[in-house]
């Protein structure tokens, strides 16, 4: 039995430390995914599986943190076509893998984009062949992963206003060989390849108030309607979510009325690739971080109120590993210092970012369960 004087100090040391005490466990039903499970949302993150397949500390982290993975690399059209005859799937498989093993489910991304197009691909594409070679990649990526793939980012950031489309759909390689069509193929094909993933639109700067963000929302929703109105297969929309410790506009109104208004389209929403920037941030590695977490905070508490949103995912684990730190643009203010955008440190310890999900896991309204795949 304790002695009055040590309950006393321990009761002492308890109110003094509570997030102290909060730490001691993390793993198991203290888990992020625990926490996200509980309130029918998915815990995930974008995994390097070169860092997968070579560290233990890694591997352990996501199969204790974790519901669902993404490739953040490893299933783009560079690394899976190595030439236009050949396909390389040796690190998406072992992604596949891992996830199998440890219970996770897994995010195809992407088969559509206007990054990651090999060299071999520019220099030989023509308006006769490209649809083609779309449906061929899209058809072999998805077949060989059929059944696995919680959901496919089918085409990733379709939209960009500045490219002065009346449309407003960015200028890609994809839209200057088949037009605005390329949308309807891809996501026709994928359905064919696997009619049980989830088929999504993913795309980023979408979150915040201010012209830029609500110009890109207002064509996104006009680019689903288009879809939706072509009877185009489509279940999902992506938010990516790389934001700002100190952005320039709030986060607010423009975003939760965007998420509402895919809602009543009878879409999904999946947080896709949060990470928070704080090149804007100087001080200490304290201040750093608590402003990391507060960004984390306010946003997830305005995206967890709509129930359509059903999966949140990390660009990223932890600090040793974020592009972030490889994206000059991304690195104005603080170039030479390492970013500290996601949840866990570059020792694989719960940073203040951690708790502020975990503790939003909490307070959010449960969704219910996932409506089945196709
Ligand atoms: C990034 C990766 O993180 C980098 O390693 C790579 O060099 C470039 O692509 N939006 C997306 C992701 O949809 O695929 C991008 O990933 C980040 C922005």
């Amino acid at each position: 039995m304790l002695s009055r004087r040590s309950f006393l100090t321990n009761v002492a040391a308890a109110a003094l430390l509570p997030s102290a005490l909060e730490t001691t466990s993390i793993t198991g039903s203290n888990s992020l995914k625990a926490h996200a499970e509980r309130r029918g949302l998915l815990a995930g993150t974008a995994v390097d599986v070169h860092i997968l397949n070579t560290n233990a500390a890694y591997r352990n982290l996501l199969a204790e943190q974790y519901d669902i993975v993404v490739a953040e690399n490893q299933m783009k059209w560079k690394a899976l076509r190595p030439a236009a005859d050949k396909f390389d799937f040796t690190a998406a498989d072992q992604l596949v893998a891992f996830a199998r093993e440890n219970h996770m489910q897994v995010r195809g991304h992407n088969l559509a984009w206007h990054q990651s197009i090999p060299d071999w691909l520019t220099s030989s594409i023509t308006k006769d062949n490209a649809r083609q070679f779309l449906t061929d990649h899209i058809l072999t990526v998805g077949r060989r992963y059929a059944g696995k793939i919680h959901s496919w980012d089918v085409v990733n950031e379709a939209v960009q206003p500045k490219d002065n489309r009346p449309d407003g759909l960015r200028n890609s390689l994809w839209m200057q060989m088949l037009g605005p069509e390329y949308l309807d193929i891809a996501f026709r094909t994928a359905r064919q390849a696997d009619p049980h993933a989830r088929l999504t639109y993913n795309d980023y700067g979408v979150e915040y108030d201010g012209k830029e963000d609500t110009d890109r929302r207002t064509a996104v929703l006009a680019l689903l309607r288009r879809l939706q109105a072509a009877k185009v297969p489509l279940d999902a929309v992506g938010i990516q979510s790389h934001i700002n410790a100190r952005p320039k506009n709030p986060i607010g109104k423009g975003l939760a009325d965007f998420l509402a208004e895919i809602r009543r389209m009878g879409l999904e929403i999946y947080i896709t690739e949060l990470d928070v920037s704080d090149d804007d941030i100087e001080g200490g590695i304290e201040e750093r971080d608590q402003a990391i977490a507060a960004a984390y905070r306010n946003y997830l508490d305005l995206v967890l109120q709509e129930p359509a949103v059903k999966a949140v995912l990390t660009w990223g684990s932890d600090d040793n590993h974020t592009w972030l730190n490889d994206v000059p643009t991304h690195k104005k203010k603080q170039p030479n210092r390492a970013a500290r955008p996601l949840p866990f440190d570059t020792n694989y310890q719960p940073k203040p970012a951690f708790f502020a999900m975990r503790e939003d896991f909490d307070h959010v309204p449960r969704r219910k369960a996932t409506k089945t795949a196709h």
